[in-house]
Order: C-alpha cells, then sequence, then structure tokens
C-alpha cells in the first residue's frame, strides 16, 4: 500500500474547495465534493443548457456508460450488475420489493440496521405477516453469528438484512462471515453499505451478498440525490424484479405483457439526473486513484484518534461498540441537551451531526443514551483537526 505523506494529505485538501471553511466531521452525512467531482456535474449542466438534455444525455454516453462500469469495479462486480438509484433507500426498498415475500415468511434483520429499513420491514410484517425476528448481538456489540446461524437453522428465513455500518455508531458488522451463512442455507441476502462505500473496499464476492445498496454523498464524495442498487447473478437469473418497473426496465410486449431487461437496470428509472451520473463516477474514479485501502487506514486512525481523546475528557461518554469500529464516532454527555452540544460546535466551525432516539431507537435504548453526536472524519481530515476539536470539547465541558 502506497505511504500516506504530508503531500498527499495536502493534494487531498486543495481538491477539495470546502476543506479549510470548516473542520469537517459530517462525512457519513455528506462528506465534502473534490473539485473534480463538481466539475463533472457543472460541465454536464452546462451542456444541457445548451443543447437541451436529451442531447446532452447522447453526448455523455461513454461518460454515462462508465458510471456503471467504475462502479461495478469499485465493488468487484460487473457492469451489469449496478442500476442507478436516487438514494440508498430507494435502491434498498426497489430490492425488498423484488423478494416474493408470502405470509409466515422470516425475515432476519440486525438490532443495528438502519431506520427506514427497520420502518419498511415492520410495514412489511404488517401488510404481508411476514415474521420479523432480530439477531441478537454478542455483548460486545456486533452480531451474534452463532445466534444467527441458529436462527437460519430453525427458520430457513426468505431474507437477511444487514446494515453494514449503522448510522449512529461505529460498528462494523462482519457482513461477509454473515453472507458465507446466507449461502450456506440459501437466503436471500441484503446489505446496506450505505456507509462503508467509500470507506473502505467491499468486495460482492467476498460478502457473498443478492442485493447491495449505497448512496455516493457519504464517504464516496459524490452529490446529494445519488446512489445505488448492486443485484448478483442469482437475484437477474431468478428473475426478480422491482415494483413497478417502468419503460427503462421492461419492454411493453403485447396488450398484456411485459418482459423486464436481463440486467439490474431492471430496477433503475428511465429519468435520471445526468450531471449526478457523471459527478458519481468522479468520485468513485478520484477514490479509485487514492486506494480504498488506504482510505480505510487513513480513516480509521483518525477516528481512534478521536475516540482515545474525547473518551479521556471527563463526562463524555463514548457510546461504539464492537470488535471492529470504523469511520464513526459517536458521544453522549448524560446531563446535557444533544441540541446544545450541536450549537456549541456549528459556533466553533466544527461540523457533526445529532443523532436522536428514534433513529436507532434499539441500540439508544440498550446504551440508555437519549443521543448522540455523531463525528465522522474522512482521510482529508487532519491530525490537527482532530487536536483543535478535541479543545473544543474541553472548553465546552467545562460550560456545563
Ligand atoms: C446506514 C444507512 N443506511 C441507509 C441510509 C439512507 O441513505 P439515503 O438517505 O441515501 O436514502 C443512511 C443514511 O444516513 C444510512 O446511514
Amino acid at each position: 500500500m502506497t505511504p500516506i505523506t504530508d503531500e498527499a494529505i495536502a493534494q487531498w485538501r486543495s481538491d477539495t474547495p470546502g476543506a479549510d471553511r470548516a473542520i469537517h466531521l459530517n462525512n457519513a452525512g455528506a462528506a465534502l465534493m473534490p473539485v473534480s467531482v463538481l466539475q463533472a456535474m457543472t460541465e454536464h449542466l452546462s451542456l444541457e443548457g445548451q443543447i437541451g438534455g436529451y442531447e446532452a444525455a447522447a453526448e455523455a454516453a461513454v461518460g454515462i456508460r462508465n458510471f456503471y462500469e467504475v462502479t461495478a469495479r469499485c465493488i468487484g462486480a460487473q457492469a451489469r450488475q449496478i442500476a442507478f438509484m436516487s438514494s440508498a433507500t430507494e435502491a434498498y426498498n426497489k430490492a425488498l420489493s423484488a423478494i416474493p415475500f408470502h405470509s409466515g415468511d422470516v425475515i432476519l434483520c440486525t438490532q443495528d440496521d438502519y431506520v427506514s429499513n427497520q420502518i419498511a420491514f415492520i410495514q412489511l410484517s404488517r401488510q404481508r405477516s411476514v415474521r420479523l425476528i432480530r439477531i441478537p448481538d454478542l455483548p460486545g456489540g456486533g452480531t451474534d453469528l452463532d445466534a444467527l446461524e441458529q436462527l437460519l437453522r430453525v427458520h430457513r428465513p426468505k431474507l437477511v438484512a444487514v446494515t453494514h455500518m449503522p448510522t449512529n455508531s461505529g460498528l462494523i458488522q462482519d457482513a461477509a462471515a454473515v453472507g458465507q451463512l446466507c449461502r450456506q442455507y440459501d437466503s436471500w441476502y441484503l446489505l446496506d453499505a450505505c456507509q462503508t462505500f467509500g470507506q473502505l473496499p467491499l468486495d460482492v464476492a467476498a460478502l457473498h451478498c443478492d442485493f447491495l445498496s449505497a448512496t455516493f454523498r457519504k464517504f464516496m464524495r459524490g452529490p446529494r440525490g445519488a446512489g445505488f442498487l448492486y443485484t448478483s447473478d442469482r437475484v437477474l437469473e431468478a428473475g426478480l424484479e422491482p415494483l413497478f418497473p417502468d419503460l427503462h426496465g421492461a419492454t411493453w410486449t403485447g396488450p398484456d405483457e411485459y418482459v423486464c431487461r436481463n440486467d439490474a437496470q431492471r430496477f433503475e428509472q428511465w429519468e435520471k439526473p445526468y450531471a449526478l451520473v457523471l459527478g458519481s463516477a468522479a468520485a468513485v474514479a478520484y477514490a479509485d486513484a487514492i486506494g480504498l485501502e488506504r482510505i480505510q487506514q487513513r480513516i480509521q486512525s483518525l477516528a481512534a484518534t478521536l475516540r482515545t481523546q474525547l473518551s479521556a475528557l471527563p463526562g463524555i461518554h463514548n457510546l461504539d461498540r464492537g470488535a471492529q469500529l470504523g469511520g464513526i464516532c459517536s458521544f453522549t454527555l448524560p446531563h446535557a441537551e444533544g441540541q446544545w452540544l450541536k450549537q456549541q460546535l456549528d459556533q466553533q466551525n466544527i461540523h457533526s451531526s445529532l443523532q436522536l432516539r428514534d433513529g436507532a431507537l434499539l441500540d439508544f435504548q440498550r446504551k440508555n443514551a437519549a443521543w448522540a453526536i455523531r463525528l465522522s472524519p474522512h482521510y482529508y481530515n487532519t491530525f490537527h483537526e482532530i487536536q483543535t476539536t478535541t479543545e473544543a470539547f474541553t472548553e465546552i465541558l467545562k460550560r456545563l
């Protein structure tokens, strides 16, 4: 792995117009885009303005095709297995809509699955009488794989759903081990990689997932309003199709007939924001040039330093649990309001995110926390920024 030098960090920061405006520790919300991403989008928008949206898309056909190729390559997939989506949630829900659930079918999910995914499971259990079972956690956090295997053996679930990294804490689940078990017990496996895409290397073959959903705006540093869905060949060959494919996903072949495309674009809609498609491709190319192993190493070391430094301050509780932790650091102050802490950080020009109980109900309940402040460094952040953040917390805590 190429070492991370001061010159490399200086280059990443000079490629990032927002890097010096604030201490941006909200990369799990939306990271700062590099200039190449901004350029790809503004150039395309300008072309649309000059020649028209359809004509601009035709002119950008090579770049648009490249989106599928670079996204696929980044996760070890094929271009035909990728569908552009407007968000990770759209990708996730389209995948869910393709699974033929019947009354009594079981969904196994984790204690830490993303809030919108949990809401979708609950709706499926209400509307289609699907049984939702949550896999217990290990005492130190993270899904208990022995318990998962036991549940797979007994319930033969239709679907196993795992959020690789939750929105509100540093836990990284052992998604590959879950995938191996899913193959062994022949369950569909849906992986929400929204927080890990762009943060660490992903390889769908090693993960053994059938669906993978993600967004570009978080650790991948792409634009808002852009995500993707990966589907395995098993999914495509089984003929799984989303609820309501449109004229892009399917062809109307007879008065009462249609056939779906044979690739993952059967999940996509015809109308797409091509500036965002091109911006997303530029983001993946930028990450690829740096290398995801390096990105992961740098994020983990910044996050570990932040966790250690803030945890040493009196009265602050770190809420991250699990054998492997990544680039989300979550903290609470038992005797303060989360909104107050967020405002204090805003005043210091430190970007953070306030996570509330209903965003991760089960996790907050067992940690007995009402809220958490989420700090999520990226590779372009510096150890100096981590130190400044620690000093800001030291001063803020004195005001309590
Ligand atoms: C783990 C996880 N999954 C899914 C989502 C939803 O992503 P989107 O807002 O792109 O639908 C988020 C957003 O924060 C997330 O953190």
